[in-house]
């Protein structure tokens, strides 16, 4: 140990020396071990090396850890102990052995951790933090000699520059492995790794063994499953391959930008870059783009749900195995049951036998055995006669499963999916048969004065509520009721009559004491505080227009949160346009929705004291009153979610079609995004199906793409919707073909505001025929990915003929 005061003075006497290469700032040398809090920091000061505590720190353990220097949150791109952590990072060292490695030290002076190089034939080897995120052990005489790098040893994160990829004479891979958690480094479950058989493609396999998710073939310009993350603008991907290895690099196009690609705890693979403006990480892509295609994501017995954050839960009569790692994102363990099988209980004969559950609209669990019965009360015979049986399905044939169930999904809309029958101890399932049977005798008698008293209480408290509402009314501002959560409760029968579902959370019809008919919104995945939702309710409040749904009044009550708007009894405008046994809707009412649908968003651009940006325009969420006004629905909420929104956004089915470019790469938002997005909704009022599905002779198109050739072509008339057998205002029609192509412009500067559009409608400027936007070219090769090929550094300038009339 070096004396507390010499250490300085060596310090400045080396350095007045002029020797600093083995003393530099980016470098571990023999003598100059690193430890406690001290960090090494490459040339360009991007990245930093030290010890670090990950998560929330409420354990001791301390890591070695690259992460980056310019990114205000601590982000991680390399671990080195990754499954052996230090509990004091002060008597630690990470240090040059004497054989050469780069080890690590615990405060028993115990290597914890090493490079693990067999020979290294030098005594002068230093370890140095490069400027790419590479740590380096390499010979200071002749730094061209590299003996290790981290590169080679990624651990979560993929960094431009480095490769992945296979040496194909020794198997060797590079592996991207998730952390356990998001406060644990140690190895998780999920790993991004290249095809072992050496061809150009990546898999994500869930503990080494099952791959749920692959890249597709590189092409040589995208990989044919994901052409969204090779887009020539923000990435340039590069394979390599010869007789003894195969690997790709990426770098970014703009070296200033800083990103990273992870394999994350959600088992999605995913690339973000850092927006040095809002300081945060913007998540750039992620695949499996849907959450619930990550292979048995919610471990045992948990069930994976789209619909909502969080996207695990336990099924009915279990709960979570680890809650504590489980809100670390760690779902792998799964649930337990919490009342254990009659069966395995083996006492005796007495006692219910177990029951089960019906889980309807479910995705089934994987290791299915089928049993050869006929009949469904067959089948559930044959699962309650195994004790190891957990459950069973009944559809043209029976079907059981033992032990573990693994990989269930809720589906997002209820009707698909299948059945599955849970098998759970009788007392889980209080209303059984045998139960019910118990109370008859004692009921009839009790019943008829509870009812007698129910009745009077109902009246009393329903005169009392309406005097109550009619306060309330008078106390707020913008005539927004405060309702209590109780109140909507009755008003919409306990949530019974559910109108529809979306980002936000579902929607469920209810009759006030007035009988006037509303709507109660119940908000999922919010997390401000109450006065700040109060602030920004009070806010959508105020905004008032013909084409924007009325907000009456809303709940706050805890985490209860809804929002009361009124009720539109036309419903959504994707039910009258894609339902085939629905009323068709005629061109005239088309071309006034569309109208009043801009109109309405021009409001929220341009009308309002603050700019409102939609961020969710689709079918879904233009209402329709009784005689067919367009109202928007949902605006105002973006700011609401806040943070989480891209994130609700990227995970929801359906929404992605109608997606500018710049969600997908990260840009900042304006309200051209919402241009985008209702561009892409004219074209499925004009066509009357969902852009993404419509097929030609069974083969799949993007109906924009077809839309912009043919309105080039000048044939607008084939675009339009056969249900109407050419009966509409061919003018009209080209209008809102052209408007609609101008909208989804890769560029947002070359698409028009909201405010042209409706003067383009109303036909007081004339619209010019649009270019081709760019991103469509790279559709028509993949007319699949819903993806966006943008060049927003050229091309021409949107141009609008002002023609006065
Ligand atoms: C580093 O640790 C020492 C004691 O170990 C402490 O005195 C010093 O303040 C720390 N420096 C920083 C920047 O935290
Ligand atoms: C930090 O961890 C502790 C213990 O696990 C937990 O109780 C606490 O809520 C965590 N805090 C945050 C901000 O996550
Ligand atoms: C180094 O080798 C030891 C013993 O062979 C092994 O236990 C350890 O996991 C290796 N460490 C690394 C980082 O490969
Ligand atoms: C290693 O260091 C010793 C002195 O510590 C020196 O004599 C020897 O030449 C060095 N070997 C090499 C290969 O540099
Ligand atoms: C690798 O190739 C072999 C033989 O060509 C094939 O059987 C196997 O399924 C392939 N494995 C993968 C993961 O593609
Ligand atoms: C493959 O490429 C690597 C790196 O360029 C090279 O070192 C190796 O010798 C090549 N192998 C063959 C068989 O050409
Ligand atoms: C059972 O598993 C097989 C193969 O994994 C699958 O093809 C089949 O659809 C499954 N059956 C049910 C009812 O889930
Ligand atoms: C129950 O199912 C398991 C798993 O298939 C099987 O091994 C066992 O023999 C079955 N038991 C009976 C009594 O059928």
């Amino acid at each position: 140990m070096s004396h507390p005061l010499l250490f300085p003075f060596l310090f400045i006497f080396f350095s007045s020396l002029n020797i600093p290469r083995t003393f530099a700032a980016n470098s571990i040398s023999t003598n100059h071990p690193l430890s406690g809090n001290q960090t090494i920091i490459s040339q360009g000061g991007n990245f930093v090396l030290g010890f670090f505590q990950p998560g929330n720190k409420s354990n001791h353990n301390y890591y070695i850890g690259i992460w980056f220097k310019k990114v205000s949150q601590l982000t991680q791109v390399w671990v080195a102990n990754r499954e052996t952590p230090i509990s004091d990072p002060t008597s630690s060292e990470l240090r040059i052995s004497d054989d050469g490695n780069l080890v690590l030290l615990n405060q028993f002076k115990k290597q914890v951790w090493s490079t693990n190089l067999t020979s290294i034939a030098s005594n002068s080897t230093t370890a140095v933090i490069l400027d790419s995120g590479n740590l380096v052990l390499r010979d200071d005489s002749d730094p061209s000699k590299v003996f290790w790098q981290s590169f080679d040893h990624p651990t979560d994160t993929w960094l431009p520059g480095s490769k992945l990829g296979m040496n194909k004479v020794t198997g060797e891979r590079q592996h991207l492995t998730s952390w356990k958690n998001s406060d644990d480094p140690a190895p998780g479950i999920f790993s991004l790794e290249i095809d072992p058989n050496g061809s150009s493609q990546y898999f994500i396999l869930w503990k080494g063994t099952r791959q749920y998710w692959s890249s597709g073939y590189w092409n040589g310009h995208l990989f044919t499953a994901i052409p969204e993350m090779t887009s020539n603008y923000i990435y340039n991907f590069e394979y390599f391959s010869n007789a003894t290895e195969n690997y790709f690099t990426y770098s970014p196009i703009d070296e200033n930008m800083i990103s990273r690609l992870v394999m994350d705890v959600s088992g999605q693979v995913k690339e973000l870059t850092w927006l040095d403006g809002s300081q945060q990480w913007m998540l750039f892509w992620s695949e499996p783009k849907q959450q619930c295609d990550v292979y048995s994501l919610c471990g045992p017995f948990g069930s994976c749900t789209e619909k909502s954050l969080p996207f695990c839960s336990c099924v009915k009569g279990f709960s979570e195995a680890s809650p504590s790692n489980w809100n670390l994102g760690d779902q792998s363990q799964g649930c337990v049951r919490n009342t254990p099988l009659q069966c395995s209980t083996k006492t005796s004969g007495r006692g219910d036998k177990d029951k089960f559950f019906i889980m309807p609209g479910m995705r089934l669990p994987v290791n299915n055995h089928s049993v050869a019965v006929a009949g469904s009360e067959d089948c559930e015979l044959a699962c309650l006669n195994n004790c190891s049986c957990t459950a069973y399905s009944y559809s043209n044939g029976c079907t059981v499963w033992y032990g573990d169930l693994l990989n269930l999904q809720q589906q997002p809309d209820g009707s698909a999916g299948e059945t599955l029958y849970l098998r759970l101890a009788a007392s889980e399932l209080p209303n059984s048969k045998s139960r019910k049977r118990r109370f008859v005798g004692v009921g009839v008698g009790v019943a008829v004065g509870v009812l007698a008293l129910f009745a009077i209480a109902f009246i009393l408290i329903s005169v009392h509520q309406r005097r109550r509402m009619i306060a309330t009314t008078k106390a707020m501002e913008n005539n927004l009721v405060l309702f209590k959560y109780g109140d909507l409760q009755r008003i919409t029968k306990n949530f019974s009559e559910k109108l529809g579902g979306g980002a936000f959370g579902s929607v469920f019809k209810g009759l006030l004491p007035d009988s006037t008919v509303i709507a109660a919104k119940k908000l999922e995945g919010l997390h401000q505080g109450e006065k700040q939702f109060r602030t920004e309710v009070s806010t959508i409040g105020k905004i008032q227009h013909v084409n924007l749904v009325r907000l009456r009044g809303f709940c706050s009550e805890g985490t209860k949160r809804l929002l009361v708007y009124d009720y539109m009894p036309n419903g959504s405008l994707d039910t009258k346009l894609f339902r085939s046994n629905s009323m068709v809707l005629d061109w005239k009412t088309r071309y006034q929705i569309a109208l009043g649908a801009a109109r309405g968003l021009a409001y929220l651009h341009e009308k309002c004291r603050e700019c409102i940006i939609h961020c969710d325009i689709k079918p879904e969420n233009i209402l329709l009153d009784a005689s067919f006004v367009p109202k928007l629905a949902d605006f105002g909420l973006a700011k609401l979610v806040g943070r989480d929104f891209s994130r609700v956004l990227t995970t929801m089915r359906g929404t992605r079609g109608y997606l500018a470019p710049e969600w997908i790469f990260g840009l900042p938002i304006t309200s051209k995004a919402d241009v985008y997005s209702y561009g892409m909704m004219l074209l499925e009022i004009i066509s009357g199906r969902r852009n993404a599905e419509q097929s030609e002779e069974g083969k799949k198109t993007f109906f924009p793409v077809l839309a912009v050739n043919k309105v080039t072509e000048g044939d607008v008339l084939s675009l339009l919707d056969h249900k109407l057998n050419g009966d509409a205002d061919l003018e009209e029609l080209d209008r809102v073909c052209k408007v609609a192509c101008w909208c989804i412009q890769d560029n947002e500067f070359h698409r028009p505001s909201m405010g042209q559009v409706v003067q383009i409608l109303e036909c007081a400027i004339e619209v010019n025929m649009p270019p081709i936007p760019r991103s469509l070219y790279a559709l028509a090769e993949n007319s699949e990915g819903l993806v966006f090929y943008s060049d927003l550094s050229s091309g021409q300038s949107f141009q609008i003929n002002v023609n006065q009339n």
